[in-house]
């Protein structure tokens, strides 16, 4: 299973393990009574990380893609407008509870969305936010295009997501962890400097995230053009 990104126009896949929007439906439908369970605190330091990334201030219109069961969103201050997409409605319904129980009046809505395919106009956040997504996403490159136009130019745009890794302690997890990744359909090999390169990201920081640093939180400016319309 190899998942190096090759080029920015062909689809992404891995050798053995097909990444669909439909599989990942799928498999969320399974999981989602048990997400929280396994990822809630495991990845809780990571979700931190990011979120004090994204500094921000009250009124930002900020985008989380693949929002899931909306751990994240009790980390957000109350005064910020927070939309989360996600393709699967189970995970999305666990996010509405939470929102509702907390009354977190930062969340400005959670809509059913593939991140390939945002319907939202140009130009319409301020800061985009990805958490522990983007390896289960089809297309990672034509996702990060997605969430640029939606963005304003030179917005801030925060990745946390485990890559492909040779240290052996990050081996382990991934092996412990690959029934579930296969489930899920989420890959254990994405390549960080590939994917960097593919989406051309201007990276300004990337810290080590969760157990023995076992994910990554990519801080990035949107390069879109300030010119364009939007
Ligand atoms: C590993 S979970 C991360 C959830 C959450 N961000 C967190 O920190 O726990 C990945 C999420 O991405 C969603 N997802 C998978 N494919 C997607 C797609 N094409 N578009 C939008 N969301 C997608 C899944 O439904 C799932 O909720």
């Amino acid at each position: 299973m190899n998942s190096k990104i090759e080029s920015l126009d062909a689809p992404r896949s891995t050798d053995d393990l097909e990444v669909t929007a439909d599989a990942s439906r799928r498999g969320y439908r399974l999981f989602a009574p048990l997400y929280d369970t396994v990822f809630g605190l495991s990845l809780h330091h990571g979700r931190r990380l990011a979120i004090d990334a994204l500094d921000c201030h009250a009124g930002d219109r900020i985008l989380e893609v693949g929002v899931g069961s909306g751990l994240s969103l009790p980390l957000y201050p109350p005064d910020v407008c927070v939309t989360g997409i996600d393709i699967s409605r189970e995970m999305l319904e666990k996010a509405a509870r939470r929102a509702s129980l907390r009354r977190l009046s930062c969340v400005a809505a959670l809509l059913e969305m593939d991140a390939e395919r945002l319907t939202f106009p140009d130009a319409s956040f301020d800061k985009a936010v990805v958490l522990f997504a983007m390896a289960g996403l089809p297309d990672p490159v034509r996702a990060m295009r997605e969430i640029e136009r939606v963005c304003r130019a030179g917005a801030m745009i925060v990745v946390a997501n485990h890559f492909l890794s040779q240290r052996p302690v990050a081996q382990l997890f991934d092996t412990l962890l690959s029934p579930v990744y296969r489930l899920l359909r989420y890959r254990a090999d994405l390549d960080l400097q590939a994917f960097v390169a593919a989406a051309n990201l201007d990276v300004t920081a990337s810290l080590p995230a969760n157990l023995f640093g076992y994910s990554t939180v990519l801080i990035c400016n949107s390069r879109r053009d300030a010119s364009r319309p939007g």
